[in-house]
């Protein structure tokens, strides 16, 4: 049988290491360099962080696989075994500009079924955390099950690029979502709206393209409290491409599917 709690407490020993790794930096002058665009920034941070994890990983368990945002791990074409889904740093944007506001995220999968989620809020000191079947936590506190929203008294993480003119969708499909709601916010790190979804500090939070580190482990650490965590067509989330993704309550997840979701392009 697999040994989650060994698992889990070698993840959260390295989380801390790397997150000190990380905090180190802030007083160094970062290597800058851009990926798909001008704005799609990594640090060599980003990319230490990354190689740090493989090295400790292989070293403990060396027939688990990983999918590393950097592309430093391996070929993941199955979710098969044990595959750690890991982006270093989440927010990269925030890192680099601020210096907060981002976090390391690790989703760890059995057979392509969730068993830890870790989302650790760096500057913070924030370890969002769940072993499937045994509750989440923050840090050593209990989270409490999901509570329900309608959306007329929710807020929404929604990133500002949906509602302006963008490649992927007719901006203006989102427009009655976001008149209806009570407000939306965007934080620039998905994995941490998406434990601010799971801790109720907003209700959902909606995007039409993430890859799978950016939620795996939110996913997880959501389904843990009873939460829904689908695409922008309300299907199962495809952890080895990515899509649009959908995080929300219960009752929200329903009301904005059959509303405002229901016939869009997504
Ligand atoms: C990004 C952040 C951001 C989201 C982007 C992601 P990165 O991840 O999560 O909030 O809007 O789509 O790529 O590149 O900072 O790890
Ligand atoms: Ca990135
Ligand atoms: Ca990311
Ligand atoms: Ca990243």
């Amino acid at each position: 049988m697999t040994d989650l709690k060994k698992i889990d407490t070698y993840a959260k020993k390295w989380i801390k290491e790397a997150s000190d790794r990380i905090k180190d930096s802030f007083s160094k002058e970062l290597t800058i360099q851009t990926k798909s665009h001008a704005n799609d920034l990594v640090t060599d941070i980003d990319q230490a962080t990354e190689r740090f994890f493989i090295e400790k990983i292989n070293s403990v368990f060396p027939d688990h696989r990983i999918l590393g945002e950097e592309g430093f791990g391996d070929d993941v074409q199955s979710l098969e075994g044990i595959v750690w889904i890991i982006d270093p740093i989440d927010g990269t944007m925030n890192f680099v500009h601020q210096q907060r506001n981002f976090a390391i995220s690790i989703g760890i999968f059995e057979d392509g079924v969730g068993k830890i989620g870790l989302i650790y809020d760096v500057v913070h000191d924030e370890l969002y955390h769940a072993i499937s079947g045994e509750g989440a936590y923050l840090n050593d506190l209990k989270i409490p099950q999901m509570r329900k929203t309608k959306l007329a008294e929710s807020i929404l993480g929604l990133n500002a690029t949906w509602v302006t003119e963008n490649r992927r969708i007719d901006s203006s499909l989102l427009t009655p979502l976001v008149k209806k709601s009570r407000g939306t916010r965007s934080y620039g790190s998905a994995a941490l709206e998406i434990v601010y979804v799971a801790t109720g500090r907003i209700d959902a939070y909606l995007t039409l393209r993430l890859a799978p580190w950016d939620f795996a482990a939110g996913l997880i650490i959501i389904e843990e409290l009873g939460g829904r965590a689908t695409n922008l067509r309300g299907e199962k989330l495809n952890m080895l491409e990515g899509g649009s993704v959908f995080f929300a309550n219960e009752e929200l997840h329903d009301e904005i599917m059959k509303d405002y979701l229901h016939n869009g392009k997504w």
